[in-house]
């Protein structure tokens, strides 16, 4: 049930993703190899996912929600062609295959990211049928929230400000929730933006959001150890050659694991409280942490 629809929205935001690329007037193309080897090569499209999804719960036309998931997921795929760089992770492999400034060259690497962050912009912004002008301006201010210096960037910096360091659990949780939460609760965010709920159900939902945002990197810090480079198609073990601050090496491999389990059982309570059928959505949040990839 939740392979086949992860499958389906990935296939939907995929073919959004494609055709805006492809109508894209080429000036450069190279860039523009780079932009589609960036996005549309791999991924699980979990932001994407969570938009679709949770519109879905809340009874809204998904047609709403095609340019959110495809801006929210070009933002996500620009921070991962940047979080490669030799400036920040220097990494070399990414979804089974050279990271772009290897494939290109960094200049080019760092061209991709900038323009598939603006294509982001250019997408959330274009007319949405069905939207109204309030809440189309929520969408683009909360991407561009969640993606920038309180959100994604300020998280990346922490990060960067961390290793090499030994940090506490607080400072360590807000660089978890600020790098990669702040995305997932965004992905959340948009489909709440589109639909008519109750301050309460919100409430709910964005509990439900911030416990998978801080759980979904957890578990990314609990692969790099336990899972191989060739079912995470990035190379196992480069967080601990960076000696960068994260749950398993400030709590332990089990205790990393403990709360990455606390952090679900917290967001299935916050489902539980929601009038809707989220069997979906649960089954979602378990695997989060179930995954090995
Ligand atoms: C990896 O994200 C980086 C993090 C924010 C943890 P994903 O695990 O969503 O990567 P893809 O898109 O599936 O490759
Ligand atoms: C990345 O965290 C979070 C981003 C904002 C891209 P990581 O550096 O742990 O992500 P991976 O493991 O390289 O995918
Ligand atoms: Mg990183
Ligand atoms: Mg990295
Ligand atoms: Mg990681």
């Amino acid at each position: 049930m939740l392979s086949t629809t992860i499958e389906q929205y990935q296939r939907r935001v995929d073919a959004y993703l494609t055709q805006t690329i492809s109508t894209l007037s080429t000036s450069d193309e190279r860039l523009k190899a780079a932009m589609k080897q960036g996005v549309l090569q791999g991924g699980k499209r979990i932001r994407p996912f969570l938009v679709y999804a949770i519109g879905d719960m809340l009874n809204l036309d998904l047609n709403k929600l095609d340019a959110a998931a495809a801006a929210i997921e070009c933002i996500h795929a620009y921070s991962l062609i940047h979080d490669d760089l030799p400036a920040m992770d220097d990494d070399a492999l990414r979804r089974g295959q050279p990271t772009l400034h290897i494939a290109f060259d960094e200049a080019t690497a760092i061209l991709a990211g900038d323009a598939l962050q603006s294509l982001a912009f250019d997408i959330i912004s274009q007319d949405i049928s069905g939207l109204g002008a309030n809440q189309h301006l929520s969408m683009v201010q909360a991407l561009a929230k969640a993606s920038g210096y309180n959100g994604m960037c300020g998280g990346q910096a922490i990060d960067l400000d961390s290793t090499n360091k030994q940090i506490d659990l607080n400072k360590l949780t807000q660089l978890h929730r600020l790098k990669t939460g702040a995305l997932i609760r965004c992905a959340v965010e948009l489909a709440i933006i589109a639909a008519d709920i109750s301050q309460d159900e919100r409430r709910h939902l964005f509990d439900f959001a911030d416990a998978i945002g801080l759980a979904f990197q957890v578990q990314d810090d609990v692969l790099d150890i336990t899972a191989s480079t060739e079912e995470l198609g990035k190379p196992q073990g480069s967080d601990t050659d960076a000696n960068k601050s994260t749950f398993p090496k400030l709590l332990g491999l089990a205790g990393a694991q403990q709360t990455a389990h606390t952090l679900i059982q917290d967001a299935l309570s916050a489902l539980a409280k929601l009038p809707y059928n989220s069997q979906l959505i649960a089954e979602f949040a378990r695997y989060i942490i179930e995954r090995r990839v």
